[in-house]
């Protein structure tokens, strides 16, 4: 499928008064990419998002898309359909009315829009819902009607404003995988707002970390968790420990991953056998063992210790050179200096990132995945 939906912003700028909120901001958006704007809240990604939109209009800079400076464009006139925190569907239409809305006003054909309407019921897993009142929807199911709105008028760009706030944790983890798998089939840009670190890290091929109306940095999730270019980053997104490798086995939504260090267990939904992915874990959810733990063979020697604040973190050299942490508050439960330990942790904890760089392990390149991952 073509991709659409390049967006490029130019020394964008906002302020309410004397408030400045965005600062000369420039990003190079390239079609068919899910890109985060992540940030604490009262950064600017709203109004970032509502001047792309047309909501708001901007003090300085320009806005493209698709080549096109959409800046003295209405709303309604740019290529766009945004999905809001709160569900805003008007709540005297049935589902199917609520989807139709924006093709009935543009007047197109009763036939046309029954495709349409039908097929991005199909796409967000509602077939059937089409007579449903607001009302007696979940949260979740809602959302999804919104989502459904937006894509129906097959726009090349689909800005989302921290859509799965609503929910709860458990369909919030879901409706993640669910908008990212919806996002490669539609094959055009996202836009996703979110102050939360672990939903961009998932979901996105880039993030953009903001911090007082600032780019603080724009990479791929991998890029900002282990390279963090400024302390902002370093703390707002916080210390992980990196593995990248490829699954070898998928039982359910278990994951036997390899790398280059050794096997583990993972947890996630949607990744297949033979797919290279990258994994992050926390100090503080590392756990290690003296014997190999089932699912784990990951060991390495204790070479350091570092203090920060009221974390002692223990540094594990692995067989191929590669450091791992392991925090404790106080320094409890640490290994010693010069133990070789064994790592293990709880596959939930996990962060599981499909590999969007390429960058794959040293070892597969001169040999075939399916070798390496039989080793
Ligand atoms: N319409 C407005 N009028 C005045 N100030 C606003 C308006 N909208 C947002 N702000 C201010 O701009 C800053 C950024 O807000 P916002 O873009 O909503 O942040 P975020 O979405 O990252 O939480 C905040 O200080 C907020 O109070
Ligand atoms: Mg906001």
């Amino acid at each position: 499928m073509e991709k659409r939906g390049a967006v490029k912003i130019t020394e964008l700028d906002k302020s309410f008064k004397d408030n400045h909120v965005v600062n000369q901001i420039s990003l190079d958006i390239k079609p068919g990419q899910f890109i985060s704007f992540l940030g604490p809240s009262g950064c600017g990604k709203t109004t970032i998002l509502r001047m792309i939109a047309g909501f708001e209009t901007i003090d300085g800079g320009d806005i493209e898309i698709d080549g096109k400076s959409v800046i003295h464009l209405p709303p309604e006139k740019r290529e766009l359909n945004t999905v809001f925190q709160q569900y805003a569907l008007f709540p005297h239409l049935n589902v199917y009315d609520n989807i139709a809305y924006g093709l009935r006003a543009k007047g197109k054909k009763k036939t046309e829009i029954q495709k349409a309407v039908t097929e991005a019921l199909k796409l967000v897993q509602l077939e059937g819902f089409e007579k449903r009142m607001p009302a007696q929807m979940s949260g979740g199911q809602k959302q999804r009607v919104s989502i459904a709105r937006a894509i129906v008028n097959e726009p090349s760009l689909i800005l989302l404003d921290e859509p799965l706030t609503a929910l709860d944790m458990k369909l919030r983890k879901e409706m993640r995988y669910e908008l990212r798998e919806l996002q490669q089939k539609l094959g055009i840009t996202f836009i996703y707002v979110t102050h939360d670190q672990e939903e961009a890290m998932v979901m996105s091929d880039y993030i953009v970390v903001l911090n007082g109306g600032n780019v603080e940095q724009m990479g791929t999730p991998m890029e900002i968790y282990t390279k963090p270019k400024t302390e902002f980053v370093s703390d707002f997104i916080g210390e992980t420990n990196a593995f990248e490798g490829a699954v070898a086995d998928v039982f359910e939504n278990e994951l036997h991953v390899k790398c280059e260090s050794g096997d583990f267990l993972a947890t996630g939904a949607n990744v297949s056998k033979m797919e290279f992915v990258n994994i992050s874990i926390r100090p503080h959810q590392t756990m290690w063992s003296e014997n190999p733990v089932q699912g784990f063979s990951i060991s390495g020697i204790v070479k350091d210790f570092l203090f920060t604040g009221s974390y002692v973190s223990a540094i594990v050299e692995l067989i191929n050179g590669r450091k791992v942490r392991i925090s404790r508050l106080a320094g409890t439960g640490l290994p010693e200096q010069g133990e070789h330990v064994y790592l293990y942790w709880n596959p939930e904890d996990a962060i599981v990132m499909k590999n969007t760089t390429g960058n794959v392990p040293q070892m597969i390149e001169d040999m075939n995945l399916a070798e390496w991952i039989k080793m």
